[in-house]
This record gives C-alpha cells, structure tokens and sequence, in this order.
C-alpha cells in the first residue's frame, strides 16, 4: 500500500501511528507501505508485519514476491501508487469497484494511462445498489 493509505498526512511525523487498523489488522501477512520516510518494521497481532519500504515499484514488488514465496501479491492503493504499478506495467489483474456516490474531487486512478485498457480483457458487473465491479486481466 501507499503512505497515503496507512495514515493520514503526516503520520510520518508521528512515532506512535501503527495504522487505520487497531492492534490486529485483517492482512495477516507481511505488508509493504510505500514511503519516502521508512521506518523500522512494525509487528503487529496476527500475522500482519508492516514494513516500510523507499523503492520503485518494480523493486517493491520484487521484496514483495520474496516475502510471498510463490503466493499472490496484492497492491492495495491508494490510487497514486497503484497508478505507478499500472504504468509500469505490473499489474495482472485489477478489480475497481465503482460506488455512485460523487464525491466531486479526489486523486485520478486514471491520469496518463490512455489506452490501458487494450492491455486487459475487461468484464463489468453493476450491481442494483449501482455498485459496478471491473475486473482488468491481462
Ligand atoms: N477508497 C479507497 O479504498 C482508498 C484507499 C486508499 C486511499 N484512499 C484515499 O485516496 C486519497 C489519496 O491517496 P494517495 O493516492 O495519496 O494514496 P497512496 O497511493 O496510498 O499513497 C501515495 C503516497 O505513497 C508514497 N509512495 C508512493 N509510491 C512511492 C514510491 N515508489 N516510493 C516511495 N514512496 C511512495 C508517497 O508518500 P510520501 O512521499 O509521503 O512518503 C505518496 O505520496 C486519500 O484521500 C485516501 O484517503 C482511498
């Protein structure tokens, strides 16, 4: 995940921050947090260790891969960091889920990737509460 989706701004500056998710979050498994300001690891209940990584993405996903020893990598978002894995080209599968609610600003998921979706078989699914699930597969 990105530093914007640990924390809110500035959670860098605050030693006690240890995430949105209270002592056991649900990812039970080693988790990447993007930052230009790492820390040291931070283990929390369950499963989960957060570890703060400076890198491309491209390397990120490589430390990642690693940790996962043959299973999935999931990126989590938010939209900045998932816009630079989109762009270089290391996603395999993307699922967007689309709420009708208009929030009438906010970071663009799809800034300078014109044409991504010639990359990826893409399927919709709207739901009656007007959620829609797009699925990308490469
Ligand atoms: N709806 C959702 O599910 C969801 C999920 C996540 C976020 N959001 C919302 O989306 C909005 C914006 O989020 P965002 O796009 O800023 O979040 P983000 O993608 O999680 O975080 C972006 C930040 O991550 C760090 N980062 C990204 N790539 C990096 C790299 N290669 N190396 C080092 N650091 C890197 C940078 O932070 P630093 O330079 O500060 O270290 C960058 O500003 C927020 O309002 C947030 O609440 C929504």
């Amino acid at each position: 995940m990105g530093a914007g989706t640990f924390g809110p701004p500035g959670w860098q500056d605050d030693p006690s921050w240890r995430g949105w998710w209270g002592e056991e979050p649900p990812f039970r498994t080693p988790t990447f947090v993007l930052t230009h300001r790492p820390r040291p690891p931070l283990p929390m209940e369950g499963g989960t260790t957060f570890h703060f990584l400076d890198a491309a993405p491209a390397q990120a996903l490589e430390v990642a891969r690693e940790a996962a020893g043959g299973l999935d990598v999931r990126i989590g978002g938010g939209p900045s960091m998932v816009r630079e894995f989109l762009a270089a080209g290391l996603v395999d599968h993307l699922h967007v889920v689309q709420v009708p609610i208009l929030l009438g600003r906010g970071v663009r998921l799809w800034d300078g990737l014109e044409g991504l979706e010639q990359q990826y078989a893409v399927e919709v699914v709207s739901t009656p509460s007007g959620v829609t699930h797009l699925t990308f597969t490469r």
